[in-house]
């Protein structure tokens, strides 16, 4: 397979070309020919122009590749080595919604050749590609799995807004259904990851690996954010705490914060799915997953609170909201936890003032219902700020105190200052 992809005898086909799965196609395409398919016409017309949708790539991204951008699944026919890259969301009930991996496995499956490769990237439960996927490759090709055609799982782990880790230079975990195709597949891989391989044992150890790196970090921020709730009863400066804990040599890092988007607050969900179908209750994640999800309301009463008992009416008050997407420096706002905190606060009759330097406008009236403010106004009689975007970052003390009335509350999510301030008749408040 490498040497007919080298050769351009033979193509790949990313499917979904979204945060993961352009960048992908594109790395392909420096050294292969590739079809990128999608079934979102408006963003193929923009990649055919250069242009990342997900505004992740600039456009020296697409220079000196080969891809054919296309909305049409007929030009997956064209290719041998098709990779599926598509979004893998829960529903509002918090379970795993596979729609868009099965109608990707229904498109790739209507083209199927005898001979090709099927590569799932989206993150899943284990057994998910094998159980989910491969039975409608099967049944609309009228091939067999592993005799006719044969299957693959490889994890991505890019990190959105981080410019430094980029694909090639993330090492990758890749999987066959058997060990022919597992040694094909890695070599394919390797061709590009500059930073290497592993070959995983199967595809379900390689789709358990994934789902498990990301419910690690769930959980590890869940419990900071327990502290953090235990702390401030006790009026103990939970980053003080880090700190002074983090001066031994195995203490882990990790910081209390908003778990949106749609990897570390989502990817748990798959793993308790699976459990729970296996008659298993898993204690340990779904607790970090409540702890997570309940934040936001934490905050929202804590400030409520605090503008009670600094004689404020709350549906009186103004309150500031820097910051709504998932994390900071992306324009994402999937699965945003700081709309839930300003819809708390809303319900607590809260006048928010919604701000983000990153955000679409557009995106937040239409995903929240929320509008966000033009500009900054002035006397407000709380600022929160929600997300250390680099914007925010040369903004000193003296910038929130000008935007606030006498009575100053500053609740400084993430830390910003990097000093706490101890000024008087400041209510300064970190997570
Ligand atoms: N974004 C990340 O940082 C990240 C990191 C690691 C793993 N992942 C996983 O990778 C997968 C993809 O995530 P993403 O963030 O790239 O998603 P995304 O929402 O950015 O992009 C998905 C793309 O797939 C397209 N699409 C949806 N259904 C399709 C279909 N049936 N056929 C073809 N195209 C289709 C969409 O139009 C979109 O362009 C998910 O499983 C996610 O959990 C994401």
């Amino acid at each position: 397979m490498l040497k007919e992809l080298e050769q351009k005898q033979k193509k790949i086909s990313v499917i979904g070309l979204g945060y993961v799965g352009l960048p992908l196609a594109l790395a392909f395409a420096k050294k292969f020919s590739v079809i990128g398919f999608d079934i979102n016409e408006p963003r193929i017309e923009l990649m055919k122009k250069g242009i990342d949708p997900s505004k992740e790539l600039d456009a020296s991204a697409f220079e000196d590749t080969d891809i054919l951008f296309t909305a049409t699944p007929k030009d997956l026919q064209q290719a041998h080595f098709h990779i599926v890259a598509v979004p893998t969301p829960i529903d509002e009930h918090n379970n795993p919604n596979l729609r868009p991996l099965l109608g990707a496995s229904r498109s790739v499956g209507g083209q199927l050749k005898k001979g090709d490769y099927v590569i799932f990237e989206s993150t899943v439960y284990p057994g998910c590609t094998e159980e989910d996927c491969v039975p409608i490759l099967e049944e609309l090709s009228g091939l067999k799995m592993g005799q006719d055609f044969k299957v693959g799982y490889s994890p991505e782990r890019i990190n959105p807004g981080d410019k430094e880790h980029t694909v090639e230079k993330i090492l990758k975990v890749v999987a066959g259904c058997d060990e022919e195709s597992g040694n094909v597949i890695n070599d394919v891989y390797a061709a590009v990851i500059t930073a290497g391989t592993y070959k995983a044992a199967s595809i379900k150890v390689a789709e358990a690996a994934k789902v498990i790196e990301n419910t690690q970090r769930d959980l590890n921020i869940a419990f900071m954010n327990e502290l953090a709730v235990i702390f401030d009863q006790m009026g103990i400066d939970t980053q003080e705490v880090l700190e002074a804990a983090g001066t031994k040599w195995n203490f882990l890092k990790f910081y209390p914060g908003l778990v949106g988007g749609h990897c570390i607050g989502v990817d748990p969900y798959y793993l308790l799915h699976k459990s729970k179908k296996l008659g298993l209750n898993p204690q340990v994640i779904t607790s970090g997953r409540r702890i997570n999800d309940d934040m936001p309301g934490f905050i929202a009463k804590k400030l409520v609170q605090k503008l009670i008992k600094k004689g404020k009416n709350p549906s009186d008050s103004k309150v500031l909201v820097m910051g709504i997407t998932f994390k900071e420096d992306v324009a994402d706002i999937r699965n945003s936890k700081v709309a839930d905190l300003v819809k708390e606060l809303m319900q607590f009759s809260v006048n928010v003032h919604l701000t983000d330097p990153h955000a679409s406008p557009n995106e937040v009236a239409h995903e929240y219902g929320l509008s966000m403010v033009d500009q900054v106004s002035t006397n407000y009689d709380a600022v929160i700020v929600a997300v250390k975007h680099e914007e925010y970052k040369n903004l000193d003390l003296a910038y929130f105190k000008s935007v606030m009335n006498g009575a100053p509350i500053l609740y400084d999510l993430k830390g910003l200052l990097s000093e706490m301030p101890k000024e008087e008749n400041l209510d300064y408040w970190r997570l």
